[in-house]
């Protein structure tokens, strides 16, 4: 059974559609990519799945099954405890993430201690030796000190600790190190990649980079225009991309044999804002095998393979 199921979720604000039939699932264990350019729907839908969906945004249909448990009839207290224990997530921007007020080391303690797991003295050894697992040096020191005494990096490595602690079923990764050092970005999600695997923590992970995709995801899901395109397992979506779209994202990826300083290649345009986006298939205006077909939503079609076009690059047999 799949530990998380999304099905037909969309997000309105007013009368503008965000995110419009989001189906996914996410097995137990199993890493899950969330793929797509900004604007794409991607933190919505995360955001949906924790609650935390902000004023003027609103769930309209659509079901978050998470553990066999229908999020939206939950009662609040009930996900307030999911939160944090089993159902955990990561921000973008690490700094503003933490409290400034508070230590680091209460900081990655505290779901332990507010989820009734351990008293504070264990709470607080527990912190320092996931400090240290997740490489950060002098760990009983740097327990004590505050977010802002710690570089950026620091900081992510502290939320992936605090994330982490409590042995949570589903870590939600929104772009966790967007905000970093391209040269530690790599290193800091296979660091979190192998913890989680350690925990048998499954994780949906939300990036832009399809070299991470190719890294650590199982499965993909490609979003555009606050709708899933494409989805399936990694190694057959990177050979063999159905959707037009998840092709031209694939062509994003830099590759060693590129000579260097060569401009990375970028999509045709951008995805236009919520208002712009046509009726229809919502790519078709930047797509090159666009025809009348498109002015109708194309459905998203198949099992283990699923793509939503009506002219899909064909399989090979
Ligand atoms: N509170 C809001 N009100 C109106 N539009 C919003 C709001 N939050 C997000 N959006 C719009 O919804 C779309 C999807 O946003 P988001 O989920 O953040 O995309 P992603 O994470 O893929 O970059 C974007 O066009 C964004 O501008
Ligand atoms: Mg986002």
């Amino acid at each position: 059974m799949s530990l998380l199921r999304i099905q037909d979720l969309a997000i309105t604000a007013g009368d503008l559609s965000l995110v419009d039939g989001v189906t996914l699932d996410v097995n137990p264990g199993e890493v899950v990519a969330l793929v797509g350019e900004s604007g794409s729907g991607k933190s919505l839908t995360a955001l949906s799945i924790m609650g935390l969906l902000t004023e003027g945004l609103e769930r309209q249909e659509g079901q978050i099954v998470f553990d066999g448990k229908d999020l939206a009839a939950m009662p609040d207290a009930q996900l307030q405890d999911l939160r944090g224990a089993d159902l955990a997530m990561i921000f973008q921007e690490p700094v503003s993430s933490l409290n400034p007020l508070l230590s680091v080391g209460e900081q990655v303690a505290e779901s332990l201690i507010v989820h009734g797991r351990a008293n504070p003295d264990t709470a607080r050894q527990s912190a320092i030796d996931m400090l240290a697992r997740v490489g950060i040096p002098d760990p009983t020191r740097r327990a004590q000190q505050l977010p802002t005494e710690l570089s950026g990096g620091m900081c992510q490595r502290v939320m992936i600790a605090a994330a982490l602690i409590s042995q949570p079923r589903l870590l939600i990764a929104d772009e966790p190190t967007t905000a970093l050092d391209v040269t530690i970005q790599a290193q800091i999600l296979a660091l979190m990649g192998k913890l989680a695997a350690e925990a048998g923590t499954a994780i949906l992970l939300i990036t832009h980079d399809m070299g991470v995709v190719a890294e650590l995801a199982d499965r993909v899901c490609v979003m555009y225009g606050g709708r899933v395109v494409e989805q399936g397992p990694v190694t057959q979506l990177f050979a063999t991309p159905l959707h037009p779209y998840t092709r031209m994202l694939l062509q994003t990826i830099p590759r060693l044999d590129d000579p260097p300083k060569r401009e990375l290649f970028a999509i045709r345009g951008n995805v236009p804002s919520p208002r712009d986006w046509p009726e229809g298939c919502r790519f078709r205006n930047r797509c090159d095998r666009a025809s009348d077909a498109c002015r109708t939503r194309p459905e998203l079609d198949g099992t283990t393979r699923r793509v939503a076009c009506f002219h899909p690059a064909e399989v090979p047999a």
